[in-house]
Parts: C-alpha cells; structure tokens; sequence
C-alpha cells in the first residue's frame, strides 16, 4: 500500500474524527467521570494557575482544555485546537453549559500552530499527538509558541499489552483478517507507547526538564455491552478496522469482544486496564 503524504493523514484524521464527534457527546459524562483524573495530572503538569495564557492541542471535545480554563480563571484563558470542527462544537457547548467565557476552540493542525511565537505560559495535550505524521516537527512548533519557562503536558497510550481496554477488540478483528504488522512509525494509537520516544523528541527541539511516567488505572464498565457500544462510537480508528469486517462477521465479532470482557470482571463491574504515558517538559528560560 502507498504511503500517504503527511496532509493525506491530516485530512484522514480530520474527517475520521468529525465522523466521531456524535459518539463522544453522547458517552461524554461517562468518559468524564471515568477518566478526568488524567485531565487533573495535565493541569498539574502544566502548573498551571489563574491568570496563565494556556493552548491545549488536539482538544477533541474540550479535555483538558474545559479544567485548564477552571483553573486559570477569569484572569487566564485557554485555546483548544483541533483538526476536526465537529468535536470542537461539543466541545464549546459544554463551555457554555460550564458558563466558562475563558475558552475558545479553534480549527488547526497541531504540526503548524496558527500563533505567534512566546503566546503561551503552557502547552497542554491528551491523546493527540501519536495521530501526527511529523511529531519532532509538532515538538518545534510547540517550543515555539511556549514563554521561555512555560511547560508542556501530555498524555500519550503506552504499550498495547497494558491496554487491554483498547487492544481487546483489536484482537477479536485480528481473528477475521491479516492485519499486517504495524509500522512503528506510522501515526495510530500507539506510535509513542515506547518508552522514552516522545520524551527524546522534545530534547531534540530543546524542551529541558523532561520527565515521563507511565500511569496505570482501568477503566470501569456496568457491562460488556456498554464497553463495546461506548468504545465503538468514539474510537476512530478501531472503527476504520472494524468496518472492513462482512456484517456477519461484525456480528461475530461484537458477541466474541462482549464474551471476552468477561474475563475482566470483579465484584464491583468490569475493570479495563489502561496504561497512559504522561510526559513533561519545559521550554528552558533562555
Ligand atoms: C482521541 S481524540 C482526543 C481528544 C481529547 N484531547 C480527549 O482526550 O478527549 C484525538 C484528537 O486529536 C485531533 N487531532 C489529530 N491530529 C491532529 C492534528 N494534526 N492537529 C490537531 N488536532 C489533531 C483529532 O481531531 C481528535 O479530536
């Protein structure tokens, strides 16, 4: 298969996750309530805090852009960018229902950041920037736009034998077709699940005080069935597999991931774990 051009895979990324954006506003409280503790370990990371210029990259439906705009209060503000217009227009509802006028969500590529140079006091990011075809040139835009001393936040899936929450389905979808072995390099949900990947790229556009840290959790689920139904409608690219599969192998599929959570069971509900790289660093202070 042909290798896509870096715009090709903008432009895909932009229209699989527009196509997505129905999925999260319909799962958001629950994905809120299961997951916002990563948003609180961005906001920490980013020491952020009232009066702070803050730009949350790939801000998808608003996280973590909508608690960095809490925290930085009236006197501060937040820019959330992202590719696709749809997910931004959840995103400015729920700023709206929040009362929040210090967020402002834009469309933009992450790898060339419509600002000028110093316009921010910190750079947040959950779950984008593995999607990018040229992160090392995303890492120099974002250097760019930080004050001198300003961090960066950022959230990242680390190896896929810890995620069974993401690669359970995926197995089940290897059962049905010969999915080649992935590029390592190539943009997806675990291009920067290596240890140390990203980290090293934002030292080589000259971030200092770099750490990384891989943060376990699972995911919590009243049963299979919402597990398959939430996942599928807000996981992009799980979908663009699962549709390759005949409708009688979808239906297949869907009782097989159903059955295999079962495995993940406790008294309590069904516990997927999760394993996030977050990653920090600071622009040096010049
Ligand atoms: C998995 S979603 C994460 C959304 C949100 N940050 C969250 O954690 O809920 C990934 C987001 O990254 C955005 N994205 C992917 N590539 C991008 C790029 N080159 N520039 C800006 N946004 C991008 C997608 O449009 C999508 O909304």
């Amino acid at each position: 298969m042909a290798a896509h051009s870096p715009e090709q895979i903008i432009e895909g990324q932009r229209q699989d996750w527009n196509r997505v954006a129905g999925g999260w506003e319909k799962w958001d409280r629950f994905f809120d309530e299961q997951m916002a503790f990563l948003n609180h370990r961005l906001v920490a990371d980013a020491r952020l805090r009232t009066g702070l210029r803050v730009l949350d990259l790939g801000s998808g439906t608003g996280y973590p852009a909508l608690l960095g705009a809490q925290t930085v209060g009236t006197r501060g503000s937040v820019i959330g960018l992202d590719l696709a217009e749809q997910m931004l227009k959840a995103a400015g509802r729920k700023a709206a229902l929040l009362n929040l006028s210090n967020v402002t969500f834009r469309t933009g590529d992450v790898t060339s950041l419509p600002f000028e140079g110093a316009s921010f006091d910190a750079v947040t990011s959950r779950f984008c920037l593995m999607f990018l075809p040229e992160i090392p040139k995303a890492a120099t835009e974002i250097a760019r736009v930080l004050k001198p001393g300003g961090w960066l936040a950022a959230a990242v899936w680390s190896a896929p034998e810890k995620n069974a929450y993401l690669t359970t389905p995926l197995a089940v979808i290897k059962q049905f077709m010969d999915l080649p072995p992935p590029d390592p390099t190539a943009p997806g949900i675990f291009r920067l699940a290596k240890p140390g990947e990203l980290a090293g790229m934002l030292r080589d556009a000259g971030f200092t005080n770099v750490t990384e840290e891989e943060f376990l959790a699972d995911v919590r689920f009243p049963s299979g069935e919402e597990y398959y139904e939430s996942l599928m409608d807000i996981a992009a690219p799980i979908q663009n597999l699962f549709a390759k599969l005949s409708e009688q192998q979808k239906t297949e599929a869907r009782h097989r991931i159903v059955g295999s959570i079962g495995q993940f069971r406790r008294s309590d509900g069904i516990a997927l774990p999760i394993a996030v790289r977050m990653v920090a660093a600071r622009k040096p202070l010049g």
